[in-house]
């Protein structure tokens, strides 16, 4: 399988089984593209160019540094990767946080990431087999920064919570695609000490001019806060779970919500 160059890490709930699904539900009248929820942002990198405007946007810092070394300075963070071998004692070291500079910040961040199992950064990846883990070659995460680095020419990045982020850049022909925190099993840096309020999203959500896309888990109380609106129930493999060959077949419930009729869009 060739390398997927519309990705630069996985995140957690990285939407890299999603996107095919979201594509064709996403308008094409639209004057800027904006995820207030970037992550991996891998429905970003799906496609070429969504609008004139385009806006990555995420809280998390690491995150937001990663894409703007890429973005600014995609050599250096290249040279910087190249001193980093795959060892156990350099992913422990990287996680008591040993970086002087960005560029540093950026490496370390991207060789966790790329290197932990499922992409939480937390454990050191061990592969059975060869090409996986540790034992990744560089060569394929530089092409990958190469592509996302013309990708990304034109995309503003920023690091604001999101209702800063809606509120600045809501007009008609604005689009959100909203992948916030799902309501189970969380687990980001950003929200680990105060839980995410999925209400006040929903709040500005309900107030903005242009159009939204939602993607979260399928649960009674997202229902219920999102009632008014139109909604599609989609199924699929739960991605990492079954990368990883632990639990076979796992199948996972979510919801498309928007405030357009996207329902005569679907074709899943
Ligand atoms: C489900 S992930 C997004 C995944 C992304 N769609 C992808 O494909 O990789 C949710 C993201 O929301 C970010 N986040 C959490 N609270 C936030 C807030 N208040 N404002 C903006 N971003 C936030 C987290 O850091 C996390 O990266």
């Amino acid at each position: 399988m060739g390398i997927d160059k519309k990705s630069l890490l996985n995140w957690v709930g990285g939407k890299r089984l999603l996107r095919k699904v979201i594509e064709p539900l996403i308008p094409k009248d639209i004057t800027s593209y904006i995820e207030p929820f970037g992550g991996g942002a891998w429905v970003l990198l799906y496609k070429e160019k969504w609008a004139d405007l385009e806006i990555y946007n995420d809280l998390d810092g690491r995150l937001v540094n990663l894409f703007r070394m890429v973005k600014y300075h995609p050599n250096a963070l290249k040279e910087e990767l190249n001193y980093l071998l795959g060892s156990r004692e350099m992913f422990l070291q990287f996680l008591n946080g040993t970086f002087i500079t960005e560029l540093q910040r950026a490496a370390q961040f991207y060789f966790l990431i790329t290197r932990s199992f499922g992409g939480r950064g937390k454990t050191f990846g061990v592969a059975k087999c060869s090409h996986g883990g540790a034992a990744k070659s560089h060569k394929n995460s530089f092409e990958k920064i190469d592509a996302i680095h013309e990708r990304l020419d034109k995309v503003m990045i920023e690091n604001l919570d999101f209702e800063k982020l809606i509120k600045q850049y809501d007009q008609e022909k604005a689009f959100f695609y909203c992948d916030p925190p799902y309501t189970q099993g969380c687990g980001y840096e950003v929200v680990s000490t105060k839980a995410f309020d999925h209400k006040r999203l929903r709040e500005v959500l309900g107030n903005v001019k242009g159009r939204f896309l939602l993607s979260y888990n399928d649960s009674p109380e997202i229902r219920e806060l999102y009632k008014d609106f139109e909604m599609i129930a989609v199924e699929r493999l739960n991605g990492i779970n079954n990368r990883e060959g632990m639990k076979k077949n796992k199948m996972y419930k979510e919801l498309l919500i928007a405030n357009y009729p996207i329902k005569e869009l679907y074709n899943g």
